[in-house]
C-alpha cells in the first residue's frame, strides 16, 4: 500500500471508490454531510438501512447495510440500534416498523412512495376477498400497511414463488404487480389471480430494446428484475431481486452486463466490480431519488419524519410480514 493510500481519511476512501460516478463539484457538497451523518448516527445509536437503488454517496457513503427489500425487513428485525433511518421508499420504512414496532423508524422524505404501492388499497383487497372467498392473499411487500393488514402472507421478488407454493393451495390472489404475477405464474402450477399494478421504472423496458442491445453487444449478460414485462424477462439470462442481481455479477464476473432495473444500482455494483463492464440504458425511480444526504442528516438531527402506525394496523399487518421472513429466500 502506498503512503498516499495510507493517508486517506475514511471519507476520502469512499470517494476513491465512487469518483467515477460522482463529479468532484458534487463531492465537495457530499463529503461534509457524509462525515456529519456518520458521526451523529453513532452518537444516537441509529442504523442507516439503504435499498440497492440509493445513489452511490448514500449506498457507499453512509449506509450501514445496503440490501434488497427482503433483507432490509430482516435486518430491521435484527438490529440492536434504537433508531432506524430507512433510505428507500415509504413501504420499506413501514415494513421496518412492522418488524420492530418498539423502535423509532424514520423515512428522510415522506413523499418517497411507489407506483405499485399506490395502485391498491386495503378496501380493494377486502373486495377481492369477497369476490374470491377462501382464496389466500399474497401481497408483494411493495404495498401499504393497510394492504398488508388484509394479506395472509407477503413476499418480495426474492421469494415470491416460494411463498406462493408454501401455502399448499391450487389458487392464490397475488397483488399488486401484474408482471411479477406473470413471472410467478410461469414458475409454479398454482393458479394466480392478479391485479393491474405496475412499476413505473420497470414497465418502460421492452423486449425489442433488450434484443437490440444483445445484437450490439455479443456475449453480454442481461439480468432483469421480475417487475419487468414478460418479453424482457424472456430475453434475459437471469431474473431476480436486486440482491440476486448483485450476487450474479459478484459471483459470475461476466465481461459485460446490463442490469435491467433502476439506474443507480448499476453505479453501485460497478464500484464493487471494477472488472465488469456495464451497459446502462436505465430508468430512474423518482421516489427513490427523493432521498438525499441533506434529508438524512435532518432526520437524524431533528428526528423528523417518524413512521407512526396505529396498534390495530400493526397487529394485523405484522403477521403477514413475519410469515414472509420466516419462509426466507
Ligand atoms: P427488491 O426487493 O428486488 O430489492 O425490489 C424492490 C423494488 O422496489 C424494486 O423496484
Ligand atoms: Fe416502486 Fe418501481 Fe420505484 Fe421500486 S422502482 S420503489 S417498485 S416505483
Amino acid at each position: 500500500m502506498s503512503v498516499q493510500q495510507q493517508n486517506l481519511s475514511p471519507t476520502q476512501e469512499i470517494y476513491k471508490k465512487i469518483s467515477k460516478f460522482v463529479p468532484e463539484a458534487e463531492w465537495k457538497i457530499h463529503a461534509p454531510l457524509i462525515e456529519k451523518i456518520n458521526k451523529i448516527k453513532k452518537e444516537k445509536n441509529a442504523i442507516i438501512l439503504a435499498h440497492n437503488y440509493q445513489t452511490p454517496e448514500i449506498y457507499h457513503g453512509v449506509a450501514d447495510i445496503s440490501a434488497d427489500s427482503l433483507a432490509l425487513a430482516v435486518e430491521a428485525s435484527k438490529t440492536k440500534a434504537d433508531k432506524i433511518i430507512m433510505c428507500g421508499v415509504h413501504f420499506m420504512a413501514e415494513t421496518a416498523k412492522l418488524m420492530c414496532p418498539e423502535k423509532k423508524v424514520f423515512l428522510p422524505d415522506m413523499q418517497a412512495g411507489c407506483s405499485l404501492s399506490n395502485s391498491i388499497t386495503g378496501e380493494d383487497v377486502k373486495l377481492l376477498k369477497q369476490k374470491f372467498p377462501g382464496v389466500p392473499v399474497v401481497s408483494y411487500v411493495n404495498t401499504s400497511a393497510d394492504v398488508k393488514a388484509e394479506t395472509d402472507v407477503c413476499c418480495t421478488s426474492a421469494n415470491a414463488v416460494k411463498v406462493v407454493e408454501s401455502l399448499n393451495v391450487d389458487k392464490v390472489i397475488f397483488l399488486p404487480d401484474q408482471y411479477l404475477a406473470d413471472y410467478v405464474a410461469k414458475n409454479t402450477k398454482v393458479k394466480i389471480i392478479s391485479w393491474k399494478g405496475t412499476c413505473i421504472v420497470h414497465e418502460q423496458f421492452t423486449g425489442k430494446e433488450i434484443e437490440e442491445i444483445k445484437a450490439e453487444n455479443p456475449g453480454i449478460k442481461i439480468i432483469a428484475h421480475p417487475e419487468c414485462p414478460p418479453d424482457v424477462i424472456a430475453a434475459s439470462d437471469f431474473a431476480g431481486s436486486t440482491s440476486g442481481m448483485i450476487d450474479y455479477v459478484k459471483n459470475k464476473q461476466p465481461k459485460k452486463v446490463m442490469l435491467v432495473t433502476e439506474c443507480s444500482m448499476s453505479d453501485n455494483v460497478e464500484a464493487d466490480n471494477p472488472n465488469v463492464s456495464f451497459i446502462k440504458p436505465c430508468n430512474l425511480c423518482p421516489y427513490m431519488k427523493k432521498i438525499n444526504l441533506k434529508k438524512i442528516l435532518n432526520c437524524l438531527e431533528n428526528e423528523t419524519n417518524e413512521i407512526i402506525l396505529d396498534s390495530k394496523t400493526i397487529e394485523a399487518a405484522r403477521k403477514s410480514v413475519i410469515r414472509m421472513t420466516e419462509i426466507g429466500r
